[in-house]
């Protein structure tokens, strides 16, 4: 099939090479001109393993094209997908404004019959007021499917290939048979819905495995006070398949461009209707607070934390990503430099994009994690990139000042503990 995808950003960059990955002819339109020379040049302006390849095995089978050209590539196609941003505004709902420019262009682009595809999270109704403003700007028809997206960041490429689900809400039974074939090699499990449900299915998705994090947090804050361990706790629970082992995983709390917009973006949905999603309100309460576990704990062992050195591992709001958007590294290290600690910052990739939004004279840039312990009081972990658990920790502590470590991920194990010479503290667990 012909396909337009608008908006290069990670949702719309990884469909669109995915979509010709599997035989489709794709065209993926960007405003922003430097972006697209660059993805010619299968360069990626996002940072996701195995995209490169794909962008530049599709692009030499000439199945993939960029382009600025939004008129060119929407006539073009048979389907225009919507993969551009909703980010929040100030009061938490999603901002609307690009994808109904988006959507204006199409419809003064358009020349004839055009399936438009949404696949940027929206809230309920909204593909419905977009088909109201597409029809009030041209005569030809069009229909519009909703189509939300679950890949994640770091595991975009594969979630896409192979994802557990796909969601499809339309409002002509018509439509179903070319969105099957459209996605079919995707996977069998294509659940066809409504419109509105669709669009609900994605919020609710996010808002769910948010609450499930929440909820383990809060049970490993129990955990501390009682003397349980919430990694057993976690791993028992999950044996019932009823609740899953997955995103059960306690922490420093969820950060991103997803569940922190998207939760409060539901809460504002749910406002609108003049309901009080008093559930969720809690789920981001208890994220907020959570990343303080951190600087709690810090505290506690350093007693004060002016003129302290504390090292940094992570900084990015997950491993193999360098997005730092909502990260908790951004307010641990800020009131760090407030309360005015020394600091010594280390992240396999995120550190470029972490400077420019955040730099200090008290923070120094290290070039690995050893590097970012050596003279330290504490060292505190905020990211689990798999490199930090291979770390030789009798190694890193004899260069420490003060042998403190505190693991805002619980990455490592208890035999790594015992044997490190450490004062180890961690989220939920009695070590
Ligand atoms: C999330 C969803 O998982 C995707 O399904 C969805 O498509 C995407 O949002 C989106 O709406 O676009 P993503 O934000 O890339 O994906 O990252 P996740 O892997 O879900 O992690 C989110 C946060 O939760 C991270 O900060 C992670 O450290 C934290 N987390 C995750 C935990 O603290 N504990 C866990 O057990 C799992």
């Amino acid at each position: 099939m012909k396909l337009a995808v608008i908006g290069t950003g990670y949702v719309g960059l990884v469909s669109g090479v995915c979509f010709a990955e599997k035989g489709n002819h794709v065209i993926c339109v960007d405003s922003d001109v430097d972006k697209i020379n660059r993805l010619n040049q299968y360069e990626s302006p996002i940072y996701e393993p195995k995209i490169e390849a794909f962008i530049e095995r599709n692009l030499k089978a000439e199945r993939l094209e960029f382009t600025t050209d939004m008129s060119d590539a929407i006539r073009r196609s048979d389907i225009v997908i919507l993969a551009v941003g909703t980010p929040s505004m100030d009061n938490g709902a999603a901002d609307l404004s690009y994808i109904k420019a988006a959507v204006k262009e199409i419809a003064a682009a358009m020349d004839g019959y055009k399936i438009i595809l949404t696949k940027s999270t929206v809230p309920v109704g909204t593909n419905e007021m977009l088909a109201k403003l597409v029809a009030s700007l041209t005569d030809h028809p069009f229909d519009f499917v909703s189509a939300p997206e679950f890949l994640r960041e770091g595991t975009a490429i594969d979630d896409t290939l192979h994802p557990d689900r796909i969601v499809i809400g339309l409002d002509k039974n018509e439509l179903a048979a070319t969105m099957i074939a459209l996605h079919l090699s995707f996977s069998e499990q294509i659940f066809i819905t409504d419109i509105r449900s669709a669009e609900m299915i994605k919020y609710a998705s996010n808002a769910f495995l948010a609450t499930k994090i929440s909820f383990i947090n809060e049970i490993a804050n129990i955990c501390e006070k009682v003397g349980a361990d919430v990694m057993e706790v976690s791993k028992g629970m999950g044996l019932d398949r009823r609740i899953g082992s997955s995103f059960l995983q306690a922490g420093i709390g969820y950060g991103g461009s997803c569940f922190p917009k998207d939760t409060k973006a539901l809460i504002q949905i749910a406002g609108n209707v003049n309901y009080e999603f008093k559930l969720l309100q809690s789920v981001v309460e208890v994220n907020k607070g959570q990343r303080f576990q951190i600087i709690s704990k810090l505290r506690e062992s350093l007693h004060q934390l002016k003129g302290a050195t504390i090292g940094i591992w992570g900084l990015s709001f997950k491993p193999n990503t360098d997005d730092i958007r909502d990260a908790p590294s951004l307010e641990i290290i800020e009131l760090l430099v407030r309360e005015g600690a020394k600091l010594k910052l280390y992240d396999p990739i995120a550190m470029d994009k972490f400077k420019k939004v955040l730099d200090h004279p008290s923070i120094k840039w290290c070039k690995d994690a050893y590097a970012a312990a050596e003279g330290c009081d504490a060292v505190c972990l905020l990211t689990d990139w798999s490199e930090f658990s291979q770390i030789n920790l009798p190694r890193m502590a004899a260069t420490m000042q003060n042998r403190i470590l505190i693991d805002g991920r619980n990455v490592f194990s208890k035999d790594q503990i015992e044997s490190s010479g450490l004062e180890y503290y961690s989220i939920g667990r009695p070590l």
